[in-house]
């Protein structure tokens, strides 16, 4: 049965920053509007502006384990996501917890503090429809079983009443609307399947069906995959994108306020903040913006990127007070090969190479990157804007196998997983920068977290 709305909260479900405790439980009906959860479900405190502020992060235990076991206690303690990446995740795989078992231990972990709990939603139907490493279970046409068989069981725990005080959040789907924007219709980079999935309407669909549900959980934070500035961050697909994720943010019964922010880079290497050069930069007059590296995109990294879409997403009619996100777990590029100055005034390639940090060979690839480390620790409210640096690809978790490997995961062999690949047009056609020797998408890479940890920076 829906709640009806408080008139003092004006529709916005969620309060504003810095609200008291006592008024916060005198709003706790306020924040199930809409389709909301039955009075049962009803909340102990309010949505807050930024879930991460004044909160603890829990610690996933298997992950800890495994980065302990390499060589990676200095970070083994550090939050981390967990993928709920297909239906059988809900419960556990491979002797790994299930949601319920993650959300009983983080009450254990909170001991009363104030905890956040981070979860990827990732199963769309037809995933991941420009790449082949990370393929889901469902077909591109299976949005009856998304909602039955993989949102609603996971609505279905999140929302139970003993779970209320913790804040759940929730990344929503990496890896989709942006191919519907970039990789469809006639473009160089168009694929077969992203144009199904635009046609088919079922990642728009589905993202709206997981916000609307999830959504009405008082306690969870929705967070839509907002792709990075090497994906989205040119003039043609920046504001086309934002556009697009309102649409989604409204469809299946959702609206905008089921969103409380985005995440920028998830899973990427993209370079929190290039200090050498910025987008405002001109070599012998000519822009940064010509050089071969930057290819005439608005920016130059993850940072202003994502403080720039922020405000792009509020005037496609996102709330003012939306937060982003930005994965750090792998887009340190610390170690020796990290510039300690700009580059030469030689030409505007020499600039801009010699001085970026990012050391991808194009700014296109994505997979098991060669010489990445780790990035910035996770923190709250590090920035204007800016809700959390958190690290939702966690640390020593492969992007895709660099070969073919049989599997029953729907787990495809892209070969930009493999190092002696010469690319896409996605990558400007050259070699992909990817370890050798690396296992399925999200099983552990040994050799790719031992270097992520020696190059982390800031160093560990
Ligand atoms: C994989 C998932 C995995 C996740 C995190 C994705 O690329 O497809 O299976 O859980 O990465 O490592």
């Amino acid at each position: 049965m829906p709640l009806k709305s408080s008139p003092g909260l004006t529709g916005r479900r969620r309060a504003r920053r810095g609200i008291a405790a006592a008024a916060a439980l005198a709003f706790a009906a306020a924040t199930a509007l809409g389709a909301g959860p039955a009075a049962a479900d009803v909340t102990a405190a309010a949505r807050v502006d930024n879930p991460y502020a004044g909160a603890s992060v829990y610690v996933n235990p298997d992950w800890s384990a495994k980065a302990r076991a390499d060589g990676g206690s200095a970070i083994a303690n550090q939050p981390t996501f967990i993928w709920m990446d297909r239906i059988a995740a809900i419960n556990g795989v491979n002797g790994t917890r299930g949601l319920r078992s993650h959300l009983d231990n983080a009450l254990s972990q909170a001991a009363g503090r104030t905890m956040v709990v981070q979860f990827v939603i990732y199963n769309l139907p037809g995933r991941d429809c420009a790449a082949l490493a990370s393929n889901g279970e469902l077909g591109p046409d299976d949005l009856p079983r998304y909602k039955t068989e993989y949102i609603d069981p996971i609505a279905a725990i999140m929302r139970e009443s003993k779970y209320a005080n913790l804040r759940i959040v929730t990344i929503i789907e990496i890896d989709s609307l942006p191919n519907l924007v970039t990789n469809v219709g006639g473009r160089p980079t168009a694929t077969a399947a992203c144009d199904r999935m635009l046609q088919n309407g079922n990642y728009v669909n589905g993202v709206g069906y997981a916000l609307a549900k999830l959504g009405a959980i008082g306690n969870v934070y929705n967070y839509i995959d907002a792709a990075h500035h090497g994906w989205i961050g040119w003039d043609d697909n920046f504001g086309a994108s934002a556009t697009l994720f309102a649409q989604a943010a409204r469809a299946s019964g959702s609206t905008v306020d089921n969103v409380t922010g985005f995440i920028a880079n998830t899973a990427n290497y993209g370079v929190l903040k290039e200090d050498h050069f910025t987008i405002n930069d001109t070599v012998n007059g000519t822009s940064v913006r010509q050089s071969k590296w930057v290819d005439w995109n608005r920016y130059v990294d993850e940072l202003s990127f994502a403080q720039a879409f922020r405000t792009q997403l509020i005037s496609a009619g996102f709330p003012s007070n939306i937060g982003m996100l930005i994965d750090t777990s792998r887009n340190g590029w610390g170690g020796s090969q990290r510039p300690t100055a700009k580059g030469p005034t030689t030409s505007v390639d020499a600039y801009v190479d010699g001085g970026r940090y990012d050391r991808r060979i194009h700014l296109g690839n994505w997979c098991n990157q060669s010489g990445a480390g780790i990035g910035e620790r996770p923190k709250a409210s590090p920035a204007s804007g800016i809700d959390a640096y958190v690290w939702a690809k966690p640390p020593g978790e492969s992007d895709g196998a660099s070969r073919e490997i049989p599997n029953d995961e729907g787990k495809g062999f892209d070969r930009m997983c493999d190092p002696t690949y010469t690319g896409n047009p996605r990558n400007g056609n050259n070699l992909s920068g990817a370890l050798a020797n690396a296992p399925l998408s999200g099983h552990w890479f040994s050799a790719q977290f031992r270097q992520l940890i020696a190059n982390a920076y800031p160093r560990l």
